[in-house]
């Protein structure tokens, strides 16, 4: 299961990128509304600092704005992926986009019937939210499984993008249920990396070395 980063903060997606570990980064409004400056100069700095897909999320709610706003944002740069909220309106736009070669994922997506409906419409991706679908005491990783399971069948080249991750166990989890990509935020993805048991490792490592009267 590939990883992207989920946030629009340049600052923690040098530091990811760093790392050599993303392949693509997913905004959403509310994460571009946490950033200064134009939204398109921020999706295009985005795109010159990972090599992958950058996910920009359409605003209307009604088709004909959605498909206004998803060729406006296809042209901002060739990385871009365009964001359309799971609605029948969004659906309408969707295939429309889709069908002009403009790769759509579609958003908010929470059951094995709506991700049928996206990848019927053309999405080449689609975003269950994992997280929002615990706080309501539903299971979101069962929700990824089944979502999963349903685009299994080869139809449509559908990917399933694990979204709203809240944890290193949800990114696990949603490996394990047969998402093709985790989005993950900053902090989640700097979690990952550490471990209790590497750090007292490491701190062994070098005691023992030092104690041999050795330098480093
Ligand atoms: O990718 C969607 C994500 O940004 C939503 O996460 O934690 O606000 O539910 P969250």
């Amino acid at each position: 299961m590939k990883l992207f980063l989920d946030t629009a903060n340049l600052d923690d997606i040098r530091a990811a990128a760093r790392l050599g570990v993303i392949h693509g980064v997913t905004t959403n409004p509310t994460l571009i509304s946490r950033e200064k400056g134009d939204f398109s100069a921020i999706i295009r700095e985005i795109a010159s600092l990972v090599d992958g897909p950058v996910f920009a999320e359409v605003l209307s709610t009604e088709a004909e704005g959605m498909i206004r706003e998803g060729r406006e944002l296809a042209a901002v740069d060739p990385a871009v992926c365009v964001k359309i909220p799971m609605t029948e309106e969004g659906l309408a736009a969707a295939s429309v986009l889709a069908k002009e070669g403009i790769r759509v994922c579609c958003t908010l997506v929470f059951s094995a019937a709506q991700a049928l409906l996206a990848a019927n419409a053309g999405a080449r991706y689609v975003a269950p939210f994992i997280g929002r679908f615990d706080d309501i005491g539903y299971d979101g990783i069962e929700a990824v499984e089944s979502i999963a399971d349903v685009l299994s069948d080869g139809d449509f080249e559908t990917e399933v993008i694990a979204a709203s991750v809240r944890s290193p166990l949800h990114t696990v989890e949603a490996a394990r249920a047969g998402a093709d990509i985790a989005t993950v935020p900053p902090k989640v993805l700097f979690q990952m990396a550490h471990h209790p048991l590497t750090d007292a490792g490491l701190a062994k490592f070098m005691k023992d070395w030092t104690a041999s009267g050795r330098e480093v």
